[in-house]
């Protein structure tokens, strides 16, 4: 973001970036790493005998892993404790994953899935007011302040995004303008008569409400938005540094998943913006080989697995989310460890003729490419027993024949380089790609049509 003076000017609130005032850190903030640790043993120990006296499956897994409660005496007991996976939380569809009587869930939540029954998910009171802080948390992270008004793009609804950030921003003292998301239009319109600091919103509907901006002939620098928080799906460097530059605003992210809490799991710091600080005294993070199930060092990549050390209604231990980062040590809150900026879930991953291939590497490289909008699909499609990937991109409304040329053979040159792949790639018109509302979706697989 350019012109931090004039931004100073322009809204006369504190510098971002500033250190957090001692006042506005919560209990858990101030914890430093040595009584952390001793307060995520103490919450992981509570944890397990709660979900082993009061969740079937946990007591059928960890007495078929031959565990108790008990034998978890160190932080790296945790290891010995069996995985759960989304398909135990299918399998116990509903609500047989609840700890705690269903008169004691205030809320449910529950996460689409591209297949199959949906996840669901709940909380006791005391469950939704951890959340609260953990957003509010990410929010101050961000640069956000009380008396700041925060717009919220994200769904509304069975999703955790909307409500989740929504009691956050209350918390965390912010006036909340609950948007919601689509009708496009008409939030533009809100962002410019309600003049909000904050937007948090998915960054590909993000890029859409940008489009919007350029549509009704506003200049997207010259809003009120200073701050971003952009989650809910993968979005690369390149990415942070096209919404910073086109909205002159600073581009943060901010993690979760329904089954961990929702949003608020981890975020990153506007001071640094150098990945994500898992909060830790609510949330434990592990690294494992995806698969040998090994746990790995911190700093070595692999699929992120949480335990909730707080949670009562649905506790969770060691969930594989399936997302792949790595862990690194805390920077602007030195207690918290980072996880580094996720690349993709293992399940996003293609494989195109024996390549790994994520639709972040591809990010990477549209994004790079002059001329071309960030606007991007990924179609797959079988010829004979072969597989192929089409690159769909849209050009920039004022790009040259020849430019849109150049930049179909610049893409292609930068996968089959970079990722080791040769893909086809198309430029297509302006506004011909789907937009994206909420999470995108990035990936068209038509191989089994
Ligand atoms: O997406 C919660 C959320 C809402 C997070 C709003 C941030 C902002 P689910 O619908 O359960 O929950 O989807 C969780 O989304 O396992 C990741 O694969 C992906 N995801 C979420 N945040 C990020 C992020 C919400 N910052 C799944 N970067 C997770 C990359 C993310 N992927």
């Amino acid at each position: 973001m350019s012109g931090g003076g004039t931004e100073h000017h322009r809204h006369g609130a504190h510098r971002l970036g500033e250190p957090l005032p001692a006042g506005l850190r919560d209990a858990g903030e101030l914890l430093d790493r040595q009584e952390l640790a001793e307060l995520q043993l103490r919450r992981l120990r509570q944890t397990l005998r709660h979900a082993y006296a009061n969740v079937e499956f946990y007591r059928r897994s960890f007495d078929a892993a031959g565990v108790r409660p008990e034998d978890c005496r160190a932080l790296a007991d945790l290891a010995r404790f069996p995985f759960t996976t989304k398909a135990d939380l299918r399998d116990n569809y509903p609500f047989g994953m609840f700890a705690v009587p269903m008169a004691d869930v205030r809320r449910v939540h529950a996460s689409s899935g591209t297949t199959g029954r949906p996840t669901v998910v709940g909380y006791t009171e005391n469950d939704l007011s951890v959340w609260a802080d953990v957003v509010a948390r990410s929010i101050r992270a961000a640069g956000g302040r009380p008396g700041h008004k925060v717009h919220i793009a994200y769904g509304y609804g069975l999703f955790t995004g909307g409500l989740g950030a929504h009691y956050g921003a209350e918390r965390a003292g912010c006036t909340v303008i609950p948007a919601s998301g689509g009708m496009t239009a008409r939030q533009v319109q809100i962002i410019r008569d309600f003049e909000p600091e904050i937007i948090m919103v998915t960054p590909s509907y993000m890029l859409t409400l940008l489009d919007e901006f350029e549509r009704q002939g506003v200049d997207p620098r010259s809003t009120s938005l200073r701050v971003g928080i952009f989650g809910a799906e993968p979005w690369t460097e390149e990415m942070r540094r096209e919404i910073e530059e086109r909205l002159d605003l600073h581009a943060v992210d901010i993690y979760g998943l329904s089954e961990v809490i929702g949003p608020g799991v981890s975020a990153e710091c506007v001071e640094t913006k150098d990945g994500l600080h898992v909060w830790e005294d609510h949330f434990y993070p592990e690294v494992v080989d995806p698969l040998s199930d090994e746990s790995l060092p911190d700093g070595e990549s692999g699929e992120l697995v949480f335990t909730s050390l707080t949670k009562e209604a649905m506790p969770v231990i060691r969930y594989r989310t399936r997302d792949l980062t790595r862990l690194l040590p805390g920077t602007a809150r030195p207690a918290f460890r980072r996880m580094e900026k996720v690349t993709g879930r293992s399940d996003d991953m293609i494989i195109l003729r024996g390549v790994n291939v994520f639709p972040t590497q591809i990010e990477e490289i549209v994004l790079r490419t002059p001329a071309v909008a960030p606007h991007f699909q990924l179609e797959l499609t079988r010829r004979g027993r072969m597989d192929h990937m089409a690159v769909r991109v849209e050009c920039r409304p004022d790009a040259t024949p020849e430019q849109r040329e150049a930049a179909a053979a610049a893409i292609a040159a930068g996968v089959k380089d970079g990722v080791g792949v040769s893909v086809a790639v198309e430029i297509v018109p302006p506004d011909t790609l789907e937009r994206s509302v909420g999470k995108l979706r990035r990936v068209v697989d038509a191989r089994n049509r």
